[in-house]
């Protein structure tokens, strides 16, 4: 199978590029193609000829989106469109990596697949955009949502409560948003199953179990066998400029069915810390 990861160059795609052996992989980051081109990216999917197409390159800055809108829109939307058209008229495969933010957090049970989209911030408004229009040009594409991804890759959550845990004493961490935490490296493992077994439509992957980020700092800490004090606050407390969906947790449902399963989030930080501290 030949393969073709836009992204690579990315905190999911480091993970996965490596992970993807008995494959002829091809990876891309924005300096290789700015998927905003049209013309650039058929070209090169024609070029090729992958069977599977792998689309994890985003605008992925949340606050960011905010105030860069236009942008927000030209990437995550229009870009994932264009990659949609190009993998189309190849007759590739497509699996595009959404988010949890296309819901808007209101519900108190885990959202299903099939669940109303109604995001609530502009990174989430171009998720849930790109996704309506690529399963318009295909719905065979898989839409993979994920959520509150870590991995030693890049920047993420983890790490900066790694780090601010280092120099302070105590940590305020918000404990009313609900959502699942998702090592890149399970995620890529889901990742190449589903496109192993020609995955199509709407997909749910993550880590196992759900938490706070507030619960989610203190087993970071605790891992860490650090003594900052983690103290639980709220969303209103701590203002940032995109809105948060308050619960999130994305059911595993949609995964199970194509007989994969993810390990416990638990069981993922412990195993992201180990890895972590190989990297020192
Ligand atoms: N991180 C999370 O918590 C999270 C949660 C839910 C869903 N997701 C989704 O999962 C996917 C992977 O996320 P990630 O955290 O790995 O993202 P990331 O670390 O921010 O990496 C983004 C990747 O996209 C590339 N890229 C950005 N703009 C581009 C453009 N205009 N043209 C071509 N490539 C471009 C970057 O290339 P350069 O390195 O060259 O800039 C990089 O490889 C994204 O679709 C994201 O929306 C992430």
């Amino acid at each position: 199978m030949r393969v073709l990861v836009f992204g690579a160059s990315g905190l999911l795609g480091k993970a996965l590029m490596p992970k993807w052996c008995g494959d002829e992989v091809t990876g891309l980051s924005s300096r290789d193609v700015d998927i905003r081109n049209a013309n650039r990216v058929h070209e090169l999917v024609q070029q090729e000829r992958a069977d599977w197409i792998v689309l994890a390159a985003a605008y992925t800055d949340v606050d960011g989106c905010e105030s860069n809108r236009e942008l927000a829109f030209a990437v995550n939307r229009d870009g994932a469109v264009n990659v949609g058209k190009a993998a189309r008229s190849a007759g590739a495969g497509l699996l595009f990596l959404s988010s949890d933010y296309v819901f808007d957090g209101t519900k108190t049970t885990p959202y299903e697949a099939d669940d109303s989209r109604d995001p609530r911030s502009v990174y989430g408004k171009t998720k849930a955009e790109a996704e309506v229009r690529l399963l318009d040009l295909n719905p065979e594409f898989c839409v993979v949502r994920t959520s509150w991804l870590f991995g030693t890759g890049g920047k993420c959550f983890p790490d900066t409560i790694l780090r601010l845990a280092a120099s302070r004493p105590a940590l305020d961490v918000v404990n009313d948003q609900r959502g699942c935490p998702t090592y890149a490296e399970d995620l890529a493992d889901a990742i190449i199953r589903l496109c192993r077994k020609n995955a199509g439509g709407i997909v749910h992957a993550t880590n196992g179990g759900d938490c706070t980020w507030f619960e989610f700092a203190q087993r970071i800490v605790a891992i860490a066998g650090m003594n900052t004090e983690v103290r639980s606050v709220s969303t209103q407390q701590m203002v940032r400029p995109a809105p948060r969906p308050a619960y999130s947790v994305l059911s595993p449902k949609s995964l199970h069915s194509f007989a994969i399963e993810m390990p416990a989030w638990q069981d993922a930080i412990e195993r992201y810390m180990k890895q972590r501290s190989c990297h020192d």
